[in-house]
């Protein structure tokens, strides 16, 4: 009996060792990227969006020292991410070389200069044979660039999906998973395969963020259809895992203060990373306003990690809520229509009965306690941002 119980713990003993008696779901969240970041969603500036290939150390530098000196940093925003065209080539050991041009300094040396300053730094790569501008991609170098990173100090990598034809994306972007973790270094893992293969099925256990969409510009009618088609996907975002609705475009002057308001407050509505897209060196007051909203940024960061859903609609109008930590919701009553409409938000409509405290976030103002409903002009193409608590 002694000897069968030693046997049967040597033979547990050796299971163990083998692994074999995790379950398969264990061992997938085990290989994971570094579930403990992006606990909410990621905060930054990323250079795609203004300055498409037109990246230098130079502008990565002032960059980040305008991070700090707008108030950007002290609102929350800490990634300061290099999307494509920094990479030329790989060297006879198929190391990936930075243009040497535009970063004579080496990448190693501009992360030093981020985290100085408190920072972080980013950097884009393709799980293709190329990146979407032609520059060499990670396909077969997942493990050996994903090690460079984490020998530069990167701290976030956004995978694109260009020149991928006949790949499995779930399949490659496991694979850097896989290589990502075994970097040594806490990693976030963006995956930017623009929704193909419905990424947020097999996202949460992947990486940290994934595209659900094709790519942003700067009108109010790319940025609304982008976010206004979210509603559905809130059950596969949580801590960790974010669906990724794409950066922002406030600042780059192609929509009005209504509209910006409008993407600020969905964005933070639907728990989605706020990667600024402008120019952080040339801003005006009021985008430096609307990015540094601390009770819009709350919405987006607050700790419960619920992505919003659309509670009712009618015609042109939307009414959004998202759930928070301490009991409140978030609401935004927006307007999609051509000209100025009132929208009466029901309490009802949000689950809740009797009277409501609100609160107007974009004014800064309390609205008072109201009984069962409240009514708001909402402008074209805009928004009311309100905090519903009891
Ligand atoms: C797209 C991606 C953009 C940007 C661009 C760079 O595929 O969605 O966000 O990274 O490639 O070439």
């Amino acid at each position: 009996m002694r000897i069968c119980r030693r046997a049967l713990s040597t033979i547990l003993f050796m299971l163990v060792i083998a692994g074999s008696w995790i379950p398969a779901e264990t061992q997938n969240s085990r290989a994971s990227t570094s579930p403990q970041l992006a606990q909410t969603p990621p905060m930054g500036w990323n250079s795609w969006n203004k300055f498409a290939c037109n990246v230098s150390e130079q502008l990565i530098r002032e960059t980040a020292d305008a991070m700090i000196s707008t108030g950007m940093h002290a609102a929350g925003y800490q990634y300061v991410n290099i999307d494509d065209c920094w990479q030329v080539s790989r060297d006879a050991q198929g190391n990936i070389v930075a243009d040497p041009a535009r970063f004579p300094s080496g990448i190693k040396a501009l992360a030093d200069y981020v985290h100085g300053k408190g920072l972080k730094l980013g950097v884009y790569t393709d799980a293709g044979r190329l990146t979407c501008q032609k520059r060499p991609g990670s396909y077969d170098h997942e493990v050996q660039d994903a090690t460079t990173y984490a020998s530069w100090g990167v701290d976030y990598v956004k995978i694109d999906w260009c020149h991928a034809e006949g790949l499995d994306p779930e399949v490659q972007y496991t694979k850097f998973r896989d290589a990502l973790a075994q970097s040594g270094r806490s990693i976030v893992f963006s995956i930017c395969n623009w929704g193909v293969n419905a990424p947020w099925t097999w996202g949460p256990k992947t990486g940290n963020l994934w595209r659900t969409t094709g790519d942003i510009n700067d009108t109010y009618d790319r940025m609304s259809v982008i976010g206004f088609s979210q509603n559905g996907l809130e059950k596969f975002a949580g801590p960790g895992h974010w669906n990724d609705p794409d950066m922002l475009e406030v600042g780059n002057s192609g929509m009005n203060r209504n509209e910006y308001r409008t993407h600020m407050s969905l964005w933070a509505i639907l728990a989605a990373p706020l990667l600024a897209g402008n120019d952080l060196r040339n801003m005006t007051a009021e985008t430096k306003d609307m990015l540094t909203n601390s009770e819009v940024i709350a919405v987006d960061q607050d700790s419960k990690g619920a992505q919003g859903r659309r509670m009712w609609d009618e015609g042109p109008l939307e009414i959004w809520m998202k759930p928070l930590a301490n009991g409140s919701r978030a609401i935004g009553l927006f307007n999609r229509g051509e000209s100025s409409l009132k929208i009466t938000l029901d309490f009802k409509m949000i689950g809740a009965t009797g009277s409501l405290k609100l609160r107007d976030v974009w004014e800064h103002q309390d609205l008072g306690q109201m009984e069962k409903s409240y009514t708001a002009d909402v402008p074209k193409h805009g928004v009311v941002m309100l905090i519903a608590s009891k």
